[in-house]
């Protein structure tokens, strides 16, 4: 039998993924290859609702896609593409957000939080029917699957009601998506404030490592990362938030448990536990930097290669398209 397929997506919204990103999500992108027949997709079209300039966008879509290749995407196995290549995106969000209610988009709390921080009169339509475009992303590709975390449960909620609304008015088009629920997902802590996610928005950069800075740097801000004022290394993510993060670091970017380690570093103190773990670091970063480089000093390669991503996405998102407009009537 064919393969479940999976639907991700990732914004390119920084200079460079963060270990967040990298252990939460684009690591179990690469596992699902294994399983499913994949789409990812470097949602750029997402990325333009709260401003932006060009040119640093249209780098960061490519450095995200040179670094998604370089973690292991597999480009014969998986189908890898640039949102903005493929128009069915908005041209199917158009249809949904006319079967969407006003009220049931104004529920989404993600817009409730980000519009509350820029000022209702600041934030944009866009980043409004943002929920509806990602229902797109997904169904246009008729995703068994989605990886999602916590933030994005709400957001795949409404993916699922439009796909049953729209199948139930029109007849069946859409596979109904279920979230995919990855075991043990590593939700990476900020190094400098260890009970808040690491994420681009940190208010301190020291808190955040990103894959692609200098491995000396990472190093550095391991040795400052804050832990507790105890000396034992042992795992409660309770009442030492800032240790049992490095060891789900440590664990996760080496192929050794938690227990396995803690059992290591009895009697040891948080200097040799960090210390190591900047090495893990160094270890893990430097080919993923060197692969990266290697994609970007071939433009014509990388071009290529997002071409060829976005031609076998086409395929699949005209039929879906064209079945839409059909039953709508066009
Ligand atoms: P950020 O939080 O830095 O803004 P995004 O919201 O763009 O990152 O998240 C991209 C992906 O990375 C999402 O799947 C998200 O769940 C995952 N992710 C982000 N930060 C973390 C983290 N600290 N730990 C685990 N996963 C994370
Ligand atoms: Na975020």
């Amino acid at each position: 039998p064919a393969r479940p397929r999976v639907f991700s997506g990732i914004q390119p919204t920084a200079d460079s993924f963060h270990l967040g990103n990298y252990l939460g999500a684009v690591r179990h992108w690469v596992a699902l290859q294994d399983t499913h027949d994949a789409f990812y997709c470097v949602v750029d079209l997402h990325a333009i609702t709260a401003g932006h300039d060009p040119k640093v966008l249209r780098q960061r879509t490519r450095v995200a896609a040179a670094q998604l290749f370089a973690v292991g995407l597999d480009p014969e196995r998986s189908t890898l593409f640039v949102q903005s290549q493929v128009p069915e995106h908005p041209q199917l969000a158009w249809v949904l957000g006319c079967i969407t209610g006003f009220g049931e988009a104004s529920r989404m709390t993600q817009f409730k939080d980000k519009s509350q921080k820029q000022g209702s009169d600041r934030s944009s339509v866009g980043l409004f029917t943002y929920p509806i475009l990602q229902a797109a992303d997904i169904l246009l590709y008729q995703a068994h699957a989605v990886p999602v975390g916590e933030d994005q449960r709400q957001h795949l909620e409404l993916s699922r009601d439009l796909a049953q609304r729209f199948n139930s008015q029109f007849g069946k088009t859409f596979v109904v998506p279920a979230p995919h629920i990855v075991k043990d997902t590593a939700k990476i802590t900020d190094l400098q404030d260890p009970t808040a996610k690491m994420s681009k928005s940190s208010s301190s950069p020291s808190g955040i490592i990103d894959l692609l800075e200098d491995p000396a740097r990472s190093a550095k801000k391991i040795r400052s990362a804050v832990t507790d004022t105890g000396r034992e290394i042992v795992f409660d993510s309770e009442t030492k938030p800032g240790v049992s993060n490095l060891l789900t670091i440590y664990s996760a970017l080496t192929d050794r448990s938690i227990d396995d380690l803690v059992a290591a570093y009895a009697g040891r103190g948080y200097g040799d536990l960090k210390k190591d773990l900047g090495e893990v670091v160094r270890e893990f970063v430097t080919p993923i930097q060197e692969r990266t480089r290697a994609y970007l000093d071939d433009p014509a390669q990388l071009d290529k290669l997002l071409a060829a991503g976005a031609e076998k996405a086409r395929a699949v998102a005209s039929a879906t398209l064209h079945e839409t407009y059909e039953r709508v009537g066009f």
